[in-house]
């Protein structure tokens, strides 16, 4: 058997699959976040080996084939920062992916333009890099002390085999990357700072990174080799789950935050749309994103000032999608990655009337973040990229009729996966069976069989494209209030 671990934001997730790559069973364990300022988000990494050893021993429990393990991958949140001494201890909790304190770091490396373009990417705030910034000026002990900087899913590498190993994947996202020739850049990381001894060797995401080890395997009650994979970012993860490897292949996620994630053969680069591009967890590939930060989130949002569960939220619009509505919402609760690179813009509601309910205001926070979505989509088609399919994924594509909504504004049908609730633990432990049996890696990353195609309604397509017109209108205006 294989098993795939996905460090998420909110908990871990370990995926047991068979030796023929069926899934057998998960497991899930909780963690918290915790934000000691406005702006900050933190986790301690021995949260993510306690969550682990948690969800081991359940899968131990319940399922025979553990025992004869051969082969682990593990995604995580990306651009984290673990940070750890000569003895590999953890320095301090690690800053994650949606903390926003070294905002003004970010933008002094982002002015200087060998950043974008051997990283292919804006250094944004979440990123690795403006946060050793921060720590140099605002923690410099602990920074003076900082022997390696790991990834979330590399300090999991750690953990398991011993040894401080990346994957390409996650490691595009630290800013210290040269994403083209997959390989650190010296450059990079003089300009921030850093020398390449303080990072860990990197691996392609789907090779060996190494064994696991012996303690551990005891441990766990195992007798044979174990291979660990580099493993991957949890994008990347969840692509090769759904077998989104080729040019042409994609998906959108309605997760908390919105992703539509095309697979790319080439390194093409567009950070002027605010656009991520990086490399993808197999050789040779790359994949290109656009990210918007409160997707899902934004119907929790209203689900929570409302007392009204997400789920009876979308089910009073009905199962049929309305034309668009009277109210725009604009979807920037925590600012905005894609297109805009904007933290400090806020969201906004116009059209409300003393006739307008709270149906009213559901359907435009839905339609909202489906144009949200589609300023993604418009940003990646603009570089060129082909989508012959795209999957939809994530919490919210559970309810109908925000997915054929999403179908109608993105104008091209949307392929409920099967399984979709494996997501980036899937991909995982496909990439713990790549590295432990050596095999290539399209016989593994299989496309996912389709569940259901989701197909515009070609009736409200000519009435979304001019809500979504009107929708690109409204980011100015907000951006023009005093209070932005
Ligand atoms: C990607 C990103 C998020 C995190 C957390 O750039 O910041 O998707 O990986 O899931």
């Amino acid at each position: 058997s294989f098993l795939g671990i996905d460090i998420g934001t909110s908990g871990l997730r370990a995926l047991l699959v068979s030796d023929s790559g069926e899934a057998l069973g998960t497991a899930e364990q909780g963690y918290t976040t915790s934000h000691p300022h406005s702006g900050w988000s933190e986790q301690d990494p021995a949260v993510w080996i306690a969550a682990l050893e948690g969800a081991v021993a359940q899968l131990r429990d319940r399922h025979a084939a553990f025992a004869q393990l051969r082969g682990i991958g593990v995604a995580g949140h990306m651009h984290g920062a673990v940070l750890l001494d000569a003895d590999d201890k953890v320095l301090r909790p690690c800053i994650l992916w949606n903390d926003s304190r070294s905002h003004a770091e970010a933008r002094a490396l982002d002015a200087r333009p060998e950043f974008r373009a051997i990283s292919g990417n804006i250094v944004f705030p979440g990123f690795t890099a403006p946060k050793l910034e921060w720590l140099r000026k605002h923690e410099p002990d602990i920074f003076a002390r900082t022997a390696k900087v790991l990834l979330p899913a590399a300090f999991l590498n750690l953990y398991l085999t011993g040894d401080h190993v990346a994957d390409m994947s996650d490691s595009a996202g630290t800013s210290w990357l040269d994403v083209a020739g997959r390989d650190w850049s010296d450059v990079l990381l003089k300009n921030s700072h850093m020398r390449v001894d303080q990072m860990p060797r990197l691996v392609e995401g789907s090779a060996e990174a190494g064994v696991l080890r012996r303690c551990i395997s005891q441990k766990w009650g195992l007798a044979g080799r174990v291979s660990v994979a580099g493993g991957a970012g949890d994008n990347a993860a969840a692509a090769c789950g759904l077998g989104t490897l080729q040019e042409g292949q994609g998906f959108v996620s309605l997760g908390t935050s919105g992703v539509v994630l095309l697979a790319r053969d080439r390194f093409c680069p567009a950070p002027q749309n605010a656009l991520h591009t990086f490399c993808h967890a197999v050789p040779d590939r790359w994949y290109q994103m656009g990210v918007m930060l409160s997707a899902a989130d934004s119907l929790t949002w209203l689900s929570s000032i409302t007392g009204v569960s997400p789920k009876a939220l979308t089910t009073a619009l009905g199962p049929k999608i309305k034309a668009p509505g009277p109210v725009a919402f604009f979807p920037y609760l925590s600012g905005e990655r894609t297109p805009h690179n904007d933290a400090a813009i806020r969201a906004g509601f116009i059209g409300i009337g003393k006739d307008s309910s709270r149906e009213n205001l559901t359907q435009a926070v839905l339609e909202g973040v489906c144009f949200g979505l589609r300023d993604s989509f418009e940003a990646i088609a603009a570089t060129g990229a082909r989508y012959d399919k795209l999957y939809a994924i994530g919490g919210g594509s559970a309810s109908s009729y925000w997915l054929s909504l999403l179908a109608t504004v993105l104008k091209t049908p949307l392929h409920v996966p099967e399984g979709r609730e494996f997501g980036a633990a899937l991909g995982a432990a496909r990439l713990g069976m790549t590295a432990a049996l050596g095999i290539p890696v399209m016989d593994v990353m299989r496309p996912a069989p389709t569940a259901q195609v989701i197909k515009p309604v070609e009736g409200l397509i000519d009435a979304f494209d001019a809500a979504y017109t009107a929708f690109r209108a409204g980011y100015p205006i907000l951006k023009s209030h005093p209070r932005a």
